[in-house]
């Protein structure tokens, strides 16, 4: 793969928390890249750090040291807790156009689009994410979970990112729900060419929508594959722990 297929690396990033004899080292060394229209999956125990990954490639923790090169616009993220990452007080018409608004002042060159072109491209998206445009004049009180999580979605591909960070979308929906939003991840990824680093702890999710699979333990990251290497030929101990917690038996 060429160098300018690669919208994201990594180069030995560590990152730690506190000072002194308080001072926490959550990622040691971490080095890995996001192709175009790659989805790649990081896994690993609840406070392993890959929340942490996540906000060093957005510029939301101090990288210690090591470098994180994008190659790309500013990826967008898209988190856990739909109910939470929504402002209650706000139209999803208002919601969904805030990064129209803010996106022109982070690149001086770009025209910021005017409201009726900002409203016609809300109601554009909210197809996009299934749902219709009437959705536009509630607010997120109104809405179901995986209603709000598709709202977070089509919000985070205002700006036509290349590059999407999903933080365990869709743990917190039912499981029904899960698979609705899973596919419609799934769609977009394959009409936009869309990369991913999509993170979760749910291994069975990540083998039928990942293309490869980081492992992470201690601050590092102890393995990666594609599914199938990485699930029917584990090599660590502490991969084949996850994915026998996740049911999952080695072939
Ligand atoms: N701002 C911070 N200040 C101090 N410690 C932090 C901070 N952010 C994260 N940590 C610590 O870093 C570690 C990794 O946290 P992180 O949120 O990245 O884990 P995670 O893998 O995303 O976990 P989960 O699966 O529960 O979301 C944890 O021990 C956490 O307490
Ligand atoms: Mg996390």
């Amino acid at each position: 793969m060429s160098e300018t297929n690669t919208l994201v690396e990594l180069n030995n990033v560590s990152v730690s928390f506190g000072k002194n004899d308080k001072k926490k080292t959550v990622l040691n060394g971490i080095s890995f890249a996001i192709h175009r229209g790659e989805i790649v999956g990081l896994a690993g125990e609840s406070g392993s750090g890959k929340s942490t990954i996540a906000k060093a490639i957005l510029g939301m923790v101090p990288v210690e040291s090591g470098s994180i090169t994008l190659n790309t616009k500013a990826p967008q993220m898209v988190f856990q807790d739909p109910y939470s990452s929504l402002n209650p007080a706000k139209t999803i018409g208002w919601i969904m156009q805030e990064p129209l608004k803010l996106a022109p002042k982070r690149d001086p060159e770009a025209l910021r689009p005017d409201a009726a072109t900002r409203k016609a491209r809300v109601a554009e998206m909210l197809k996009e994410v299934g749902l219709d445009e009437s959705y536009m004049i509630h607010k997120p009180g109104e809405l179901s979970g995986g209603q709000r999580q598709r709202i977070c979605i089509g919000t985070a591909l205002m700006t036509e990112p290349e590059l999407l960070i999903a933080d365990e979308p869709v743990s917190a929906l039912d499981v029904t729900i899960q698979a609705q939003v899973l596919s419609l991840m799934q769609e977009l990824h394959k009409k936009k060419n869309l990369a991913m680093l999509f993170i979760s702890h749910d291994l069975r999710t990540m083998y039928h929508f990942c293309d490869r699979i980081l492992i992470l333990n201690g601050g590092h990251i102890i393995e990666e594959g594609t599914p199938d290497d990485l699930y029917r030929n584990p090599k660590e101990e502490y991969t084949k722990l996850l994915l026998k917690s996740a049911g999952i038996a080695k072939a």
